[in-house]
């Protein structure tokens, strides 16, 4: 697949309008993407859990035209308020996909949106938003071509979202999906993800995501900021290696379902991901106090209870803590006994791992 096999061939069919919505998780990662190269292609392969609780609802209302408009045209609402700022944004994302969607200027879109999570979470909900866009954008292009098959239809969706927001693209399916080529994953791409194509063990089936919410503030460095600083950045090439190497290495944890290794991997991502932020320049630090106090105290659990509790981060402060079905009763009660006093507000959100979007 080149990006041209995502540019249509010219419609047979035509439509004056309609209705569609999806609802499109988040996602975690577990080998995480930092550092891109144009187009919103990765600088490595990502790995990621698909959420389920986490998610954006879209509804996308078209409407044809009188003749193909030189701008595009549609309202923005979110959470059912009109919201201009996020406009930009939307025109930016157009404007990357028109080639590959070419009727985008010939319609009124009315883009209805809400998420499932509180606004001020500090959870970005660019991945899921970006999801639920580019999935109700395919479903006018199948309307338009009804002969797109299930297959190119989340293939091009997970291309349109990445385009949007790199993460996005692993936000179409579920439940492990992974993103970037990598020499060892048939069918892997850096132009959209895919469902992870090895054996996973019923012990990562299940998997529970406890987000502690540390700090609910905006990030102070933008992910856009914070890839572009892996450009000249000293540990660049080893660090992206190494993602490769972990890929390599999860394949056989995932077969196996070795939790210890497991735990290594994910946490070790978790922290190069901060250590290129601290080692950038300028550097930076989106970590806070409570985070540490967080990780401190989830070693000191796992040791002295022998169970597989583990972080990763995203690029913030907030926790993300990961355990298995079989140790839920436990670990929950240790992050309700030790763990929630440092969340802001006491807030957290209960997630686990999805299977991808869902048509509305
Ligand atoms: O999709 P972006 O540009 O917001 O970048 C996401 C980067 C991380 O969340 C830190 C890692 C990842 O792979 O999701």
């Amino acid at each position: 697949m080149t990006h041209t096999s995502f540019v249509p061939s010219p419609y047979l069919h035509s439509k004056n309008g309609g209705k569609v919505s999806w609802k499109a998780p988040s996602n975690i990662a577990l080998v995480k993407y930092w550092g891109k190269k144009e187009n919103q292609i990765p600088a490595n392969p990502s790995i990621s859990f698909t959420l389920d609780a986490c998610a954006t609802t879209t509804i996308l209302t078209f409407t044809k035209l009188q003749k193909k408009n030189k701008e595009f045209s549609f309202d923005l609402f979110f959470e059912g308020k009109s919201k201009e700022d996020f406009k930009p944004k939307i025109i930016a994302f157009f404007t990357r996909i028109e080639k590959y969607l070419p009727f985008l200027k010939e319609y009124h879109f009315k883009i209805e949106t809400e998420n499932s999570f509180p606004h001020s979470s500090g959870i970005a909900s660019s991945a899921s938003g970006m999801a639920a866009l580019g999935l109700c954008l395919m479903s006018v292009e199948k309307e338009l071509n009804p002969e797109i098959d299930g297959i190119f239809f989340n293939q091009k969706a997970s291309f349109l979202a990445r385009l949007g927001s790199g993460s996005a693209c692993r936000s179409i399916e579920g439940d492990v999906i992974q993103w970037g080529r990598h020499k060892e994953i048939e069918g892997s791409s850096d132009l959209h993800a895919i469902k992870y194509p090895f054996k996973i063990h019923p012990i990562f089936k299940n998997f529970h995501d406890t987000i502690l919410l540390v700090d609910k503030g905006q990030k102070q460095v933008s992910s856009t900021v914070g890839h572009n600083l892996m450009h000249n950045h000293p540990f660049s090439e080893e660090r992206f290696k190494q993602a490769h190497l972990n890929l390599s290495e999860l394949q056989v944890v995932f077969t196996e379902g070795n939790l210890d290794r497991f735990i290594e991997i994910v946490e070790g991502e978790a922290l190069t991901l901060h250590a290129m932020m601290m080692t950038s320049l300028p550097y930076f630090i989106l970590m806070k106090p409570n985070t540490l106090k967080i990780i401190e105290k989830i070693w000191k659990f796992r040791k002295a209870s022998s169970t597989h509790v583990c972080f990763t981060l995203d690029a913030g402060a907030n926790v993300h803590v990961l355990y298995p079905e079989n140790e839920k009763d436990v670990v929950f009660q240790f992050i309700k006994d030790e763990l929630v006093v440092y969340c802001q507000e006491q807030q957290y959100i209960c997630d686990r791992i999805g299977f991808g979007a869902k048509k509305l």
